[in-house]
């Protein structure tokens, strides 16, 4: 005799009890912005809630973060001085590398993953050294291991490389390994997409291309089994956490990647998702905050264990409440 499916749905004690997805402030990072200069905590104009902060103020921000019960940051640098290469990204006394030895002397708690890649340090804000107007691949992995090493010296606990580049996931395990830093993880952007949802965090970390598009690096949105060599490739090169970027319009790939891999998925929910709920939430037209869980929720249920989400904060309030 077929079920009476409603009987589950009748009481929010019983709702509770057959829910199948559930969101901890655990599964968040938060994403920050740390730019090299003094007294600054800027509001991103098409990211209302999300600042830049220079290192002096970041404790205000940090501070927040530790009550609300959040364990995991990501890092984003805006340099003071960029140039061709992004050399500002493997200097020892450059922004990232001071943030995360501030961090890990002042939180240590906190969990620090550092984004690894240029377009933030280049000039022309392309993630790599350029060859012809496009990014050379493998020029680019020789400054990606000067670049993990230093945020590894610096004492990072994660890194993330987002670049898109082939067999950088290999590039920076040996890198790391040679120099005594086996214990640090790699959490690969493996599957990250060509996307117009990025519009918001390049206005946020200065990191626009100067002309053209990313398109000969990250990948065309139309493909799916793409994206499964990708994982395929972070796997055997030695990535410890695979990633899909964006996630709202990638939760198929989501759910493919966590039924085909072993290792822990994380989904970026990018600016472009935050902005648009943002948005649509200023003008009414939408209850904000029950979208923003309803698109987390999403997310994980999609298969993600790990989101890196700008909703973090204002989730873990809702979550903490909740308790
Ligand atoms: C840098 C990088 C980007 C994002 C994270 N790391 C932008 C890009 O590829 O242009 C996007 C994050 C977001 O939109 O929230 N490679
Ligand atoms: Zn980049």
């Amino acid at each position: 005799m077929a079920e009476r499916l409603r009987d589950n749905r009748k009481t929010e004690e019983i709702r509770a009890q057959v829910r199948e997805t559930h969101l901890k402030v655990t599964d968040f990072i938060y994403p920050l912005f740390i730019e090299e200069a003094e007294g600054i905590k800027k509001e991103i104009v098409s990211m209302p809630g999300i600042f830049r902060f220079s290192l002096d103020r970041i404790n205000e921000e940090l501070d927040e973060v530790v009550a609300l019960g959040i364990k995991s940051v990501i890092l984003f640098g805006i340099p003071l001085k960029k140039d061709a290469e992004g050399s500002e990204s493997w200097n020892d006394e450059g922004i990232i590398q001071k943030a995360i030895r501030y961090i890990k002397s002042n939180y240590p708690t906190l969990q620090v993953i550092a984004d690894v890649c240029f377009c933030e340090y280049t000039d022309h804000g392309h993630c790599g050294v350029l060859c012809n107007h496009d990014v050379d691949n493998d020029l680019t992995l020789v400054n990606l291991r000067k670049q993990v090493l230093a945020q590894a010296k610096a004492g990072v606990d994660i890194v993330a490389p987002s670049g898109m580049m082939d067999f950088a996931v290999r590039e920076i395990r040996d890198e790391l390994d040679k120099n005594g830093f086996q214990h640090i993880p790699i959490m690969g952007y493996s599957v990250k997409y060509a996307s117009a949802y990025y519009g918001p965090f390049r206005d946020a970390a200065d990191s626009a291309p100067s002309f053209g598009d990313r398109r000969t690096y990250q990948m065309d949105s139309a493909n799916r089994n793409e994206a499964m060599k990708e994982a395929q490739a972070d796997v055997d090169e030695g990535a410890e956490i695979l990633m899909v970027k964006p996630a709202l319009s990638y939760l198929d790939i989501i759910r493919d990647l966590k039924n085909n891999f072993d290792l822990p998925i994380a989904a970026y929910n990018v600016s472009g998702e935050y902005s648009m709920i943002k948005a649509a939430g200023k003008n009414g037209w939408i209850d904000e905050q029950k979208m923003m869980m309803e698109t987390l929720l999403s997310i994980k249920r999609a298969g993600a264990d790990i989101i890196i989400t700008y909703f973090a904060k204002e989730a873990a309030k809702i979550l903490n409440n909740n308790e």
